[in-house]
């Protein structure tokens, strides 16, 4: 059994060192990215509170073979869309562009793909490997404003252990 879980009193800095470690100790042998990513959104959930989805869109192939997308990965939520093209919504978003979107507001955002209508506030991070984006870490809140640059550093941080693991 494994049991991480942080403190109630644990800063924002400590509950991002502690999930780091945890992440950090659960993928440290294991080459199957798909157990890697499915233990992280896991571990998400755990450690951050006021979440309603976290988890994974990789890169993947089209349907029809013609490009890449977004196609849906491990996650601890409610069923979420499938696939998200290059530019589209957060994600899709973050992906292109190689840059962390951090939304105050969904709705505000253009785009903004609602995968479920209590989602307020919006954290997609791409993951790199080698400069190239094979990932997106996204988490939603039900609450407005959810996410800070603290939130921003901590899931990059995140993303820079996964880049070989996932
Ligand atoms: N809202 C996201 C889609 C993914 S779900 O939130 C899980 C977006 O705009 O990319």
């Amino acid at each position: 059994m494994y049991d991480f879980k942080p403190g109630p009193e644990a800063s924002p800095k400590e509950r991002y060192d502690e999930l780091c470690q945890a992440v950090e100790a659960l993928t440290a042998d294991e080459p199957d990215g798909v157990a890697n990513m499915a233990n992280t959104a896991s571990l998400l959930w755990e450690f951050l509170p006021d979440l309603i989805w976290a988890g994974f869109y990789r890169v993947s192939s089209t349907k029809d073979g013609s490009g890449d997308e977004l196609v849906l990965g491990p996650f601890v939520g409610r069923p979420a869309c499938i696939r998200i093209p290059f530019g589209q919504g957060v994600c899709g978003s973050a992906a292109q562009q190689a840059k962390v979107h951090l939304v105050a507001d969904v709705h505000a955002f253009p785009g903004h793909i609602a995968c479920d209508a209590a989602s307020r506030s919006e954290l997609g991070v791409p993951v790199l490997r080698d400069e190239v984006v094979i990932a997106v870490i996204d988490l939603d809140s039900p609450t407005a404003s959810r996410f800070d640059e603290a939130d921003a550093k901590g899931i990059e941080a995140l993303a820079r252990i996964l880049a070989e693991r996932i």
